[in-house]
Parts: structure tokens; C-alpha cells; sequence
């Protein structure tokens, strides 16, 4: 549709973006840094970040940065994570059809943990997104796999991967337990205004833009409107490309934005 009109030869501000291909600022680098750490040493790790940061796009390319000869990544994303669910989601990736009560599974998900390392010598990297929705049934089972031997060597890496809220929580006192076994804390943090101008150029060139579309003053209301979200900056700037192409606009400048946040988006 809008593709053609400015000459692109791919969709920008799409989700499904080769990992090689995105935004790539210091924050990331520092995050994808220190989570490859925690694979490698097999820690415990937090990631916390407003909604549309791009939390769980970090996952991604740490997925596909650590060398699968390597590490066995395990991901889950439940908002209605049971452990029954936890363990049979994370044994349903390791191959194996999980036993019905909890503790069986619990037992079985050890035993394949235990043998990936021992006989495939693979270290596994489980991830948790959306850990904020987790309650605290959820989250003290999760705490519970970090020490399931007794002894000093961690079984796993684990990341919990959520939003704001799930750090909050984790301050509690009532979650001392989980809270001093965290090695490392990452914080996600919204685009300043400069990093939304490049979030919008790596997208455009993505899609094979030969020229800007975007004025300055465009990506200023860009940058006003989604506080620097990736989330919002996608949805607002594919709102503007739409309405730009239909309105026989090549050039989408502040004027345009403000309609669109109008018209549509407000
Ligand atoms: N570094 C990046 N480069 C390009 N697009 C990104 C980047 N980070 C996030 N996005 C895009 O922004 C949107 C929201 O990112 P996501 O990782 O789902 O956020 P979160 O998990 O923090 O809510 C996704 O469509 C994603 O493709
Ligand atoms: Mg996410």
C-alpha cells in the first residue's frame, strides 16, 4: 500500500524485524552485555522497562546472540503462568510431555536439566516475559528452582522479563527471599528525543527509504506523543505513512502528525 507511494521495498515499524536489522542504542548493547553475562555464569537476572521499550525485542537478540552449541534458551510468556503450566511449558520445549502433578514435573524438568548439561553440555537460559503478571505462588516457585540441589552452583541462568511494576513488587519486603538472589538488574528506559529521530531513520532505511520522510519537527510531536515508547513511535509513525500515501503526502511533517494523533489516535 503505503510501501510503494515512498518507495520502500519493505514494511517499517513492523514487529517481525531480522534482529540484525534494529534500533541499536547503548542502553541495548549494555543490557544484551549483561545478559549474555548471566547466561554465561548461569545468574539470576531481572529486566524491568515500561510497556513498548522494547523488552521483549532484547530477548530476541539474545536468543539470537548466544551460540546454541552453547546455551538451550528456554522462553515463556503467560500471563496466567501456573506451575503446573511453568514446568510442562518449559519441559514441552525440552521435548519431553511433562507429568501431571506439580511435583513430578517439578522433578522431571531437574532430571532433563541435569542431562542437558551433563551428557549435551548445553546450559540453559530460561526466560520468563511478562513476569510482572506473575503472582507470588508463581514467583517463589520460580526462586525455587535456583536452589533445587543445595548447592553452590546455580542449575540455570534465569531472566524475569516485566514491566515496571514487577521491580516495585520485588522491593516488597515479603519478597526479601527472591529479591537477594538477584544478581543482575537491568532497566529498560524510554528514547530521548535524538533516539527516536534514529529509531525512525534505522526503521526507514530498514524498509529501503531513500530520503526522509519525516521532518524534524514531525519526529518533535513523535517524540511528544510516545515518550520515546518503540511501541507507540510504531504505531503513530504506520498511522502517519497511512494517511501521508492516502493524502498524497511524500513528506510527513508536524502538521501531519497532529492530525493523525487527532483523527486517530487520541
Ligand atoms: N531496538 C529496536 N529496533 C527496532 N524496533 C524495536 C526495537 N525495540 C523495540 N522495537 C519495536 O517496538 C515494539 C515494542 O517492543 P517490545 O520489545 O515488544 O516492547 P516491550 O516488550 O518492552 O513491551 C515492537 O514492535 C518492536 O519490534
Ligand atoms: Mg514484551
Amino acid at each position: 500500500m503505503y510501501e510503494t507511494f515512498y518507495g520502500l521495498t519493505r514494511t517499517p515499524f513492523a514487529r517481525n524485524i531480522p534482529t540484525a536489522e534494529l534500533y541499536n542504542s547503548v542502553m541495548v548493547e549494555e543490557t544484551l552485555g549483561r545478559l549474555s553475562y548471566a547466561a554465561e555464569r548461569q545468574l539470576f537476572a531481572v529486566v524491568t522497562g515500561e510497556c513498548g521499550t522494547g523488552k521483549t525485542t532484547t530477548i530476541r537478540r539474545l536468543k539470537d546472540m548466544l551460540d546454541p552449541g552453547k546455551y538451550m534458551v528456554l522462553y515463556l510468556a503467560d500471563s496466567k503462568l501456573t506451575p503446573r503450566h511453568f514446568y510442562k511449558g518449559l519441559l514441552e520445549q525440552l521435548g519431553c510431555e511433562s507429568r501431571f502433578y506439580r511435583g513430578d514435573a517439578k522433578r522431571q524438568l531437574h532430571r532433563e536439566i541435569e542431562l542437558m548439561k551433563g551428557i549435551h553440555r548445553l546450559e540453559p537460559v530460561v526466560i520468563v516475559d511478562e513476569a510482572h503478571l506473575l503472582d507470588r505462588e508463581m514467583l517463589e516457585e520460580i526462586r525455587f528452582l535456583l536452589n533445587f540441589k543445595m548447592d553452590a552452583q546455580s542449575p540455570m541462568a534465569l531472566i524475569l522479563v516485566g514491566q515496571n511494576e514487577l521491580w516495585e513488587r520485588l522491593q516488597l519486603q515479603s519478597y526479601a527471599a527472591i529479591r537477594q538472589r538477584i544478581d543482575l538488574q537491568c532497566k529498560l528506559q524510554n528514547l530521548d528525543r535524538a533516539q527516536v529521530g534514529a529509531y525512525v531513520s534505522r526503521h526507514l532505511s530498514y524498509a529501503g527509504a531513500e530520503h526522509d520522510i519525516f521532518s524534524d519537527s514531525a519526529l518533535d510531536v513523535v517524540f511528544q506523543y510516545s515518550s520515546g515508547s518503540a511501541r507507540l513511535i510504531n504505531k503513530l509513525c504506520t498511522h502517519c505513512l497511512l494517511y501521508g500515501y492516502q493524502n498524497g503526502k511524500r513528506i510527513i511533517d508536524d502538521h501531519i502528525v497532529k492530525l493523525v494523533i487527532q483523527g486517530e489516535l487520541s
